[in-house]
């Protein structure tokens, strides 16, 4: 599975899963949508998978893991206190935006994401660089002695802008995340009871739907509005969604 466009492996010695490097990864990374590529990834493995591309605050991670076993994140620690990171580098990321992040094999001849202002600040042709195909790289002899001017983020680089150390970083993370989940729990919860109403006709009146397997009513219809009783408590687990 060593292919940009797929996936790497985490452990060559097969105890860890594939990294799945998504369109819009700092770094050398794929192009696809994660949605296409996790959907493939599974296809062909069943151990757990980890999630690489843009992911930046918790909310994100709570996305992924919807999709992969565990989130990447890369650009969004590149800033931090502990990091060996240049000063310039530091502020390449500080204002830019995912529009600055360039994908282009001209450098090295594998597909990677730049910031663009930053080949240009190296003394490139911007326009040169985005005209060279892929198999070809611009001037290797300037090209290479420039690159450690030249700096990668990912599409996520627009949430970075400032320096923290891991700690605080992670602290906001982990807010984030707990946030989050609730919201996302939350927002689980009608679709999965709405689809248990459709399983035994539309309810028509307040207080019309059962807590699946019986008991208090979770949700009614008034006057065409859907709503979840503010105290429905069901566990979300996987009854509950096949309900
Ligand atoms: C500046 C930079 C350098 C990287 N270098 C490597 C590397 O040498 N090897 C590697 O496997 N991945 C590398 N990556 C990719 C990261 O391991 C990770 O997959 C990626 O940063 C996650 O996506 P994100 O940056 O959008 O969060 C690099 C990423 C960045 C931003």
């Amino acid at each position: 599975m060593w292919h940009a466009e797929v996936a790497r492996p985490g452990d060559r010695t097969g105890a860890g899963g594939p990294i799945a490097v998504c369109g819009g990864t700092g770094g050398h990374r794929g192009t696809l949508n994660p949605f296409a590529l996790l959907n493939k990834v599974r296809e062909v493995t069943d151990k757990p998978i980890v999630l690489a591309g843009s992911l930046s605050t918790g909310r994100d991670i709570v996305g992924a893991l919807a999709m992969a076993d565990l989130a990447y994140m890369g650009t969004r620690f590149i800033p931090v206190r502990e990091s060996p990171a240049s000063e310039d580098h530091r502020s390449a990321l500080f204002g830019a935006t995912a529009k600055d992040v360039l994908l282009t094999t001209a450098l090295d001849g594998f597909p990677a994401n730049f910031l663009a202002p930053s080949i240009e600040a190296a003394g490139l042709d911007l326009d040169e660089v985005k005209a060279t195909p892929p198999g070809q790289i611009v001037d290797p002899g300037r090209a290479r002695t420039r690159y450690r001017k030249i700096f990668s983020a990912g599409q996520g680089v627009g949430m970075v802008n400032e320096v923290r150390t891991t700690a605080e970083l992670c602290d906001e993370l982990i807010t984030q995340y707990e946030e989050a989940r609730v919201a996302v729990r939350e927002r689980l919860r009608g679709p999965a009871v709405m689809k248990a109403a459709a399983s035994r006709g539309r309810p028509e009146k307040e207080s019309d739907g059962e807590a699946p397997g019986g008991g208090r009513p979770v949700f009614g219809v008034d006057k065409g509005r859907f709503s979840v009783r503010e105290d429905f408590d069901a566990p979300l687990d996987q009854d509950v969604i096949r309900a």
